[in-house]
């Protein structure tokens, strides 16, 4: 057996990939190691979405590189999505053996053992899922898993390098995602998040011409697998987001009550700009359908600073949404060109780094506020929390998340990691909640 490293980079979608990597590697004469010094293959799954993302990686090639003069058996794979966005480029790294896309992972095991022999496969698919392969849970053990549900994606927004990295969209065979599901309840786990870059535009249409399945069926079906287990999904987008979703989660209890939906800026000149198929009203009005249908529902969503053209006008509008709407959470980005998007080619990047970084952190200071504010108003509040694990600030607490996913921390009490019980929330900073059990349930 040589033991592989693979080190994740990027998003959850490549979480998910490493995970079907391990399984086609162990099934083939490989097993799973800790560190890269103990490795005979070191697998890098890469993310193209900035370019600060794709430095990272690079310097970590070149730490792999010198790791390499010392010990010329070793060898690296460079996976995910700088693969297919740099192909030679990264192949030409002194670190690399070989160059594999996201969906030329079946190839592994045969390019590795040097039976085959062109070390770049970039080629992208229109048709591959990994459905029938079971992923390797090495990243994620125990309660919560990832179940990728599509791959790829058909919506050109403007700054987005993933619909190039990551080929067209196409969905999963239901069957293979339920069945995916049931061994992971089996085995234990309490929680899964489908996974997709536009869950809401998930549809299989079965080869012999029966009702297709959308997204809101999908979950229904995989809500109904077991009422011990949670439901989670990302990510959604606004165009694309029906209230039959949000109907669907309002009658099962065991989905989870947040929608994490990225609006990427508050002005409708930007919004058109980046080619995003809603304005700023459209937006407000989903929130408004989420609030009405989803009470208490928690609301979670990505900005982008400084796209290209954006004024300060515009930028003022981001900031006037974010108080409208009041998210809980966000995810907070200066824009990045990438190469051949549709930004890259028609506009220009034309505001200034120090004032994209001034307003990053304008509205990261105002982000603060609002989840500050939303954590307080739930103190004093009772949760049903999932046990996910032991703390990382103190061995005694135990941490998980509320159903609208706020990182909730509590004494152990007689709890164990993978209980359902319910918190008191007691106090709270912006990032956490910190409460005391009420008692077990273990049931949701
Ligand atoms: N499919 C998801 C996530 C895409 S990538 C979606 O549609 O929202 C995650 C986030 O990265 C995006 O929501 C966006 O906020 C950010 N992002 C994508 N491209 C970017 C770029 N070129 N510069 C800065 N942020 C970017
Ligand atoms: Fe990128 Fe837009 Fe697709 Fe999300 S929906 S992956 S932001 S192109
Ligand atoms: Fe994910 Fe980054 Fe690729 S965000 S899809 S790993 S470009």
């Amino acid at each position: 057996m040589i033991p592989f490293y693979i080190e994740t980079y990027g998003c959850q979608m490549n979480v998910s990939d490493s995970e079907v990597v391990a399984r086609l590697l162990s099934d083939n004469g490989y097993q799973p190691c800790n560190r890269p010094e103990e490795a005979g293959v070191i697998l890098v799954n890469t993310c193209s979405v900035r370019d600060s993302a794709e430095k990272r990686v690079i310097a970590r090639l070149d730490q792999f590189a010198r790791m390499k003069r010392k010990d010329p058996s070793l060898k690296v794979a460079v996976l995910g999505c700088m693969a297919t966005r740099l192909k030679e480029e990264l192949l030409a790294h002194p670190a690399v053996d070989w160059v594999v896309g996201p969906d030329s992972y079946r190839l592994l095991p045969g390019l590795l053992d040097a039976s085959q022999a062109a070390p770049l496969q970039v080629k992208l698919s229109k048709t591959e899922t990994y459905a029938d392969i079971k992923p390797y849970r090495c990243l994620t053990p125990g309660i919560t898993a990832f179940v990728t549900i599509m791959r790829g994606c058909d919506n050109m927004c403007a700054y987005c390098i993933v619909p190039y990295v990551r080929g067209r969209e196409r969905s999963r065979d239901p069957l293979s995602i339920e069945e995916e599901i049931r061994d992971l309840v089996a085995a234990g786990y309490r929680e899964v998040t489908l996974l997709g870059q536009n869950v809401n535009s998930y549809l299989w249409k079965p080869e012999d011409g029966s009702t297709p399945v959308n997204f809101a069926m999908l979950l229904d079906r995989v809500a109904g697998i077991s009422p011990l287990l949670r439901v989670r999904y990302t990510t959604s987008h606004p165009k694309d987001m029906q209230d039959d979703v949000l109907h669907t989660m309002a009658a099962h209890p065991n989905i989870c009550n947040h929608i994490h939906l990225p609006v990427q800026s508050g002005s409708n000149d930007i919004l058109k700009k980046m080619n995003r198929g809603y304005t700023r009203e459209q937006y407000l009005e989903r929130i408004a359908s989420i609030r009405r249908i989803l009470p208490g529902c928690g609301i979670s969503t990505d900005i982008i600073a400084g796209f290209c053209s954006e004024t300060e006008e515009d930028h003022l509008q981001t900031l006037s949404l974010m108080e409208a709407v009041r998210f809980d959470q966000a995810f907070m980005f200066r824009y990045s060109q990438r190469p051949n998007t549709l930004a890259a080619r028609h506009y220009r990047d034309d505001v200034p780094e120090a004032e994209k970084i001034a307003r990053l952190n304008r509205i990261i200071d105002l982000q603060n506020r609002l989840s500050l504010e939303s954590n307080r108003a739930d103190v004093r509040k009772v949760f049903e929390v999932l046990v996910e694990g032991v703390s990382k600030r103190s061995d005694e607490d135990f941490f998980g998340r509320t159903q609208t996913n706020k990182v909730c921390v509590f004494p152990r009490g007689n709890s164990t990691v993978g209980d359902y019980v319910r918190i008191k929330v007691k106090s709270c900073s912006a990032a956490t909640l910190k409460g005391e059990i009420i008692n077990k349930t273990n049931r949701i």
